[in-house]
């Protein structure tokens, strides 16, 4: 279940035309994840089209999982801030 409390981060990527497919997304990711986690923010969420294969493959591959899905748009979430739980 998706939660505020667990992903209280929210994110937009639109990189232009001319600088998509050159790996500066994920260095944007790094530096915002990396931002966060100084931050002691737990969690990073966002909404992408369900038509959006590319973005999808793209989110997986860094790491992030879908929360919930509906017709349109698929919300994926990352954990920035393992619990001790979640490491064993
Ligand atoms: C999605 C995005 C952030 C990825 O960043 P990037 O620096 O391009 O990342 P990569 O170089 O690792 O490429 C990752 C994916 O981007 C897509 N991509 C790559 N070159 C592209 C181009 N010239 N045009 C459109 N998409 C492209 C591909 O789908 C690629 O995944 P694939 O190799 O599995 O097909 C960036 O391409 C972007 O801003 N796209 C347009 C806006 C968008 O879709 N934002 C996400 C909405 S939630």
């Amino acid at each position: 279940m998706c939660s505020v409390i667990d992903y209280p981060a929210h994110l937009h990527i639109d990189l232009d035309e001319t600088h998509r497919g050159m790996k500066l997304g994920p260095k944007l990711l790094d530096a915002l994840c990396a931002h966060l986690r100084e931050e002691g923010v737990p969690g990073i969420e966002l909404g992408v089209s369900t038509d959006n294969q590319g973005a999808i493959r793209f989110y997986e591959r860094y790491g992030f999982t879908k929360l919930k899905e509906n017709k349109n748009e698929i919300t994926m979430g990352l954990k920035l801030i393992c619990s001790l739980y979640e490491r064993q």
